[in-house]
């Protein structure tokens, strides 16, 4: 919660969350669909606390469903999905949105309001969740822009006159404005140059690191798969194909991840030889 909201009251207060290494979120037996089309089919996985999980699957697989499902954009046709021990489908919308609170979302597109300033865009969660004066709106909102490493120069200024580094910051800016406990980023690298990809990365580590993250990753990037995941998972076939650390998913057998972790890119991003942090160049 932040330090800038005013206490709950009793029956509002947030369940504390698992232990460290304990599942925050827990998916069972997930079944999702759009029309006659299975995405996915009795897919099962675990997010743990503290962990940065990286997602990763073929285009289309379904991972940006997965995350959409996750926090209630797309509608599950079977199976459970619990965070912080609550199944969110059982959940009444009162208490449904005190979870919302707590997580935070990068979106694969459109990450942010193009007619909104970058100020604006931060303060957009802070105003749908929680009832403060402009000045102390202003004072956050400078607060994130400071926690990705923007200058304050920037906080005026619109979308449309940023680099896509400085627009991805503003992004995990605004998925950090309610203080989350989880914070979910969809391909938070793709379309950076490898140095603005890697520093990214580390913004996401030390955020993670400083601020007791889980945070639940999409990527296409072997690099930040390499440098910063504690544990990767594989969608294929409508389920999770494997989960375990990067040299683990390396000798999995089935084709598609013996062509992903072994195949020629991986090889040239050097991903299972550079050390933690680093970055193929
Ligand atoms: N709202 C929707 N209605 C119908 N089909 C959808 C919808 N959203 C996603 N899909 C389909 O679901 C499948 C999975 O989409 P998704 O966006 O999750 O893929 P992805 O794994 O994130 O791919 P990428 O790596 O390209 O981002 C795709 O075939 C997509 O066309
Ligand atoms: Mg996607």
């Amino acid at each position: 919660m932040s330090i800038f909201s005013r206490p709950a009251p009793a029956n509002e207060r947030p369940d504390p969350p698992p232990e460290l290494g304990l599942p925050i979120i827990e998916i069972r037996d997930l079944t999702v669909g759009f029309g006659e089309r299975l995405i996915m089919d009795g897919l099962e996985l675990d997010v743990r606390r503290g962990e940065i999980l990286g997602v990763v699957g073929a285009s289309g697989t379904g991972k940006s469903v997965l995350l959409r499902t996750i926090i209630g954009l797309v509608h599950q046709r079977k199976g459970r999905v619990r965070v912080f021990g609550h199944d969110m489908s059982q959940l009444t919308p009162q208490r449904r949105r005190l979870i919302e609170r707590r997580w935070g979302v990068l979106f694969q597109h459109g990450a942010l309001f193009s007619s909104l300033t970058v100020k604006q865009n931060i303060q957009f969660p802070m105003r749908e969740y929680l009832d403060l004066s402009e000045s102390l709106l202003d004072e956050m909102a400078m607060v994130k822009l400071r926690l990705v490493g923007l200058k304050p120069e920037a906080a005026e200024r619109f979308p449309s006159e940023l680099s896509g580094g400085m627009i991805k910051r503003v992004a995990l800016a605004r998925a950090l404005a309610l203080d989350p406990e989880i914070v979910f980023l969809d391909e938070p690298t793709s379309g950076l140059d490898p140095i603005g990809a890697a520093d990214f990365d580390e913004l996401i580590a030390t955020l993670q690191k400083t601020l007791g993250l889980t945070v639940f990753m999409v990527t296409h990037d072997l690099d930040s798969l390499a440098g910063i995941c504690d544990r990767i998972a594989a969608l294929g076939d409508g389920r999770v194909l494997h989960t375990g650390p990067l040299d683990e998913m390396k000798k999995q057998s089935h084709p598609w991840l013996q062509a992903y972790f072994n195949g020629p890119r991986a090889r040239a991003s050097h991903v299972y030889t550079q050390p933690a942090g680093g970055r193929a160049t």
